[in-house]
């Protein structure tokens, strides 16, 4: 799946000339720092096979960005799952938001933003019937963010984190 076209990176001035913003696919040897941006920014991190698979399974709509040095900056991750709709039996393919993060010096930049419109282009082709994400009932910003992507919330999953907070589950439809 994907072309010549797909791979090619996307040089976007989202902080300035100074510090262009490159926007890409993720490759094998993008995956530490990846590990490295997740485990900063968020309190759920994954083995180093969890995001090997996600990578070798669904490439296009997993992707990077890299400041100016070629540091990752910011990442998203997705799979497709088969699962029962939320209103019937019938079985769906949902592209599920695994995790994105922008390091905090690069916030507000619209990088998450990027990454999700551009990723969600992506995800599509996986021939999905809807979208999904499970985000913390404190996380404002990010709930912000899906919002304005036209995610909204259908149910509450409770102590869905290690920690015991809840989770929102929200879905947008493709
Ligand atoms: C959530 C996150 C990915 C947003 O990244 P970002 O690049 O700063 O987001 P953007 O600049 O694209 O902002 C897009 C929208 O998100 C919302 N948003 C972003 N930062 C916000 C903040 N500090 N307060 C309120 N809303 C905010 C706004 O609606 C914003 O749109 P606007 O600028 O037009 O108001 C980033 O804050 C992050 O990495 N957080 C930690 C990891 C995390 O929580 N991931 C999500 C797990 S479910």
């Amino acid at each position: 799946m994907g072309t010549d076209k797909d791979t090619q990176p996307k040089h976007l001035p989202l902080i300035g000339d100074e510090d262009p913003i490159v926007i890409r696919r993720c490759t094998l040897e993008d995956l530490e720092g990846v590990i490295e941006v997740n485990e900063k920014e968020l309190p759920e991190d994954y083995p180093y096979f969890f995001y090997k698979s996600i990578l070798d399974n669904y490439p296009e709509s997993f992707l990077v960005a890299c400041n100016r040095e070629g540091i990752i900056i910011a990442y998203i991750m997705w799979r497709v799952e088969r699962t029962p709709s939320i209103n019937s039996l019938k079985l769906v393919n949902k592209g599920h938001l695994v995790s994105i993060a922008v390091s905090k010096d690069y916030r507000r930049h619209r990088i998450a933003s990027t990454l999700l419109s551009n990723s969600m282009e992506k995800v599509r082709k996986y021939k999905i019937d809807e979208f999904v994400l499970e985000v913390r009932v404190t996380n404002y910003t990010a709930i912000n963010l899906y919002k304005k992507f036209n995610f909204s919330t259908q149910s509450i999953k409770e102590r869905y984190y290690r920690d015991g907070e809840n989770a929102y589950y929200m879905t947008c439809k493709v």
